[in-house]
């Protein structure tokens, strides 16, 4: 499928811009095996990469006007560029004006074309917007040789959804979609920003298991987690007399020992994210031994503890995880990335990643969700130049 889209964001570019591009990128989206909601509070991820990408064919006009096009919503915008100035427009060009904003105070930029097409299903929790701002800052840093260091891209890439988007997103999506690597999951520590890729064992399969239910109350909800992790942070450094930057510096013993002392939402809210680093770090150690079962059990855990004790999850997730898990060949399932709808997974055993994928549509559909859709996701590569 990607190879036919590679091909023709050229033809796109050449039909929009009546010139060939100068440079293609691509970035793609992503699921997170485990480590939800971990992000913001310095903690521990383990998203991958998946084989659905998002494209940018990019070349330099010059002058003060920028022209885009996305092709999946039929759409060019064009913006001037006011002493390394934008305004705030409509929600996927600010994507693009974040990006030549803040690289333009790296290095002066002019104005540029760009065609954006996607594989990445929008709206389903896979990190489009990821996708699709990293591959623009590839795109612009490549035009004009401006020298960021691979680690920047991530940075920027949040600074961008949350001063331009005003999503108050994490790392974890845009660094995925810069340094995953096919067939390996990606463990981050969001606090030091080192990384290291983790072997996903070649007989396991990975199945998304998309809701059709748009996010509606995401981003309010979203930031609302975040916030309420705050006022934790700040109950806990008191209740424990000890200076504490985020959740990371708190154990699970520490948590318990002042349960009663602390706001229950509050409470519960810490006790996820601090578990749930706990499940990270026992989920390497899982693949790295191939205890495929432990993985899966570690899921469910994580699942659970997003519907319980944070909150996040929905029905249609839950429906997904609650099939997923009667199934054999299934070792487990959770839901994945900021909740509220989007999509589920469930790691599965290759050999029968098809009847697997059929059956689990079937019985969602069967429980009255008419707009869920099940693909088997393949390992992708992090973000790069396609073609220059
Ligand atoms: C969204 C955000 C990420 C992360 C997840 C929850 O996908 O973009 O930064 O916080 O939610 O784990």
């Amino acid at each position: 499928m990607d190879e036919d889209i590679r091909k023709d964001m050229i033809k796109t570019y050449r039909l929009e811009f009546g010139k060939s591009p100068e440079v293609v990128t691509s970035a793609p989206g992503r699921i997170n095996l485990i480590g939800e909601h971990t992000d913001y509070n310095e903690g521990f991820v383990l998203p991958i990469a998946i084989d659905r990408r998002t494209y940018t064919a990019a070349g330099i006009r010059g002058g003060k006007l920028f022209i885009a096009f996305s092709r999946e919503i039929s759409k060019k915008t064009s913006f001037e560029i006011e002493a390394g100035k934008f305004e705030r427009s409509n929600f996927w060009v600010n994507y693009i004006k974040g990006a030549c904003s803040l690289l333009s105070e790296v290095k002066p930029i002019e104005g540029m074309n760009f065609a954006i097409g996607s594989t990445v299903p929008r709206g389903s929790g896979l990190s489009s917007s990821a996708a699709f701002v990293v591959s623009i800052i590839d795109a612009v840093t490549h035009l004009y040789d401006i020298k960021i260091k691979d680690i920047e891209v991530p940075i920027l890439a949040q600074r961008i959804e949350n001063e331009f988007v005003g999503v108050q997103s994490g790392i974890m999506d845009p660094f995925v979609a810069k340094f995953a690597r096919e067939h390996n999951a990606l463990l981050i520590d969001t606090r030091s920003l080192q990384y290291e890729h983790v072997p996903i064992p070649e007989d396991c399969s990975i199945l998304v298991c998309v809701t059709g239910v748009k996010r509606a109350l995401a981003t309010t909800e979203y930031n609302r987690r975040r916030e309420q992790c705050q006022q934790a942070v700040s109950a806990l450094s008191e209740k424990l007399n000890k200076k504490i930057n985020s959740l990371r510096d708190v154990t699970v013993g520490e948590l318990k020992s002042v349960e009663n002392e602390m706001d229950r939402t509050l409470y519960m809210r810490a006790f996820h994210v601090v578990t749930e680093n706990e499940r990270v770090v026992k989920t390497v150690e899982a693949l790295k031994k191939d205890d495929r079962n432990l993985v899966g059990k570690l899921m469910l855990e994580s699942h659970l503890s997003l519907r319980m004790s944070y909150d996040v999850s929905s029905p249609e997730l839950d429906a997904f995880v609650e099939i997923s898990e009667q199934l054999d060949g299934v070792y487990g399932a959770r839901m994945t990335g900021g909740g509220f709808g989007g999509s589920a997974i469930c790691f599965v055993d290759a050999n029968y990643e098809n009847e697997l994928a059929n059956e689990i549509a079937r019985k969602y559909k069967d429980r009255g969700y008419d707009n869920g859709v099940v693909f088997i996701a393949r390992t992708g590569g992090g973000s790069h130049i396609e073609r220059s």
